[in-house]
């Protein structure tokens, strides 16, 4: 009877557990190159959440640099990685280990401008490379939310040429990939972003290129946030049963 009682105690003080930790520790990888590690909309991103139900969801990453935000409060944790290639990031295997030390519900990524700037090889190398991203996702976490970006102009006419080719084949390509348990989302970072007023030096957001990529993210990760909570709260509540 002791036995019984005190292991019914557990399950349930368990389950309450998990199912209060739900929001608090949803992990959110902000993923991709120096427009994801030496910018400031992972800071704007950050405070525009404080007003949500997601104020405490941990950004995480093996990295803290960014762009001189003046922002000493947010979670500056981000594995964003200037001058990376995404076929290079694949063919190497790096994301499996940072994933290994840092593991996500919900990840971005933002990836493709360094692999047009270097003017080798085409669409279909980058997104083969993606789908190699994907499947690591995968791999860590079967249930990875993912968002995905069609990435913003570079001020290199020839590179942005190739930019657009790879923005006009993401969205198959994704729906391709796409599954009910491990979500695929499609944000257009493109599209109202200008190569002349929203960059500071012809690649990298300027602070109103910075406040347009964080609108375009935060409805895709408030719904990629949902997904995950409602599960992780899901499966408390079966581990309670
Ligand atoms: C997460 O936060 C939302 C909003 O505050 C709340 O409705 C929900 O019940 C919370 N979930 C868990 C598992 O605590
Ligand atoms: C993937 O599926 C989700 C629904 O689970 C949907 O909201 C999303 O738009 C789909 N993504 C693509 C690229 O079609």
């Amino acid at each position: 009877m002791v036995n019984i009682t005190s292991a019914l105690l557990c399950t349930v003080l368990a389950a309450t557990a998990a199912a209060q930790s739900a929001n608090s520790t949803l992990r959110y990888m902000p993923f991709g190159d120096s427009i994801t590690e030496i910018i400031c909309w992972r800071s704007k991103l950050w405070q525009k959440l404080q007003g949500t139900p997601y104020a405490s969801v941990n950004f995480v990453g093996s990295g803290k640099t960014e762009n001189n935000c003046k922002d000493a409060t947010y979670d500056r944790d981000n594995e964003g990685h200037s001058g990376f290639l995404a076929v290079d990031i694949a063919n190497k295997g790096q994301l499996d280990g940072w994933l290994k030390t840092n593991p996500a519900d919900v990840i971005t990524m933002h990836l493709g401008t360094n692999d047009a700037a270097r003017g080798s090889g085409g669409t279909a190398e980058i997104l083969a490379a993606f789908t190699k991203l994907v499947a690591s996702m995968r791999k860590s976490n079967p249930k990875m939310k993912i968002v995905v970006a069609q990435i913003i102009p570079i001020s290199i006419a020839a590179s942005n040429t190739k930019i657009v080719a790879l923005n006009a084949a993401i969205p198959a390509w994704a729906q391709g990939l796409n599954t009910t348990e491990s979500p695929i989302w499609v944000v257009d970072q493109y599209a109202g972003f200008s190569a002349s007023a929203d960059l500071r030096d012809g690649v990298h957001p300027n602070d109103k290129g910075d406040v347009k990529m964080m609108n375009v993210w935060y409805p895709a990760l408030i719904r990629a946030f949902d997904a995950a909570a409602k599960e992780k709260a899901k499966r408390g509540l079966e581990f309670e049963a």
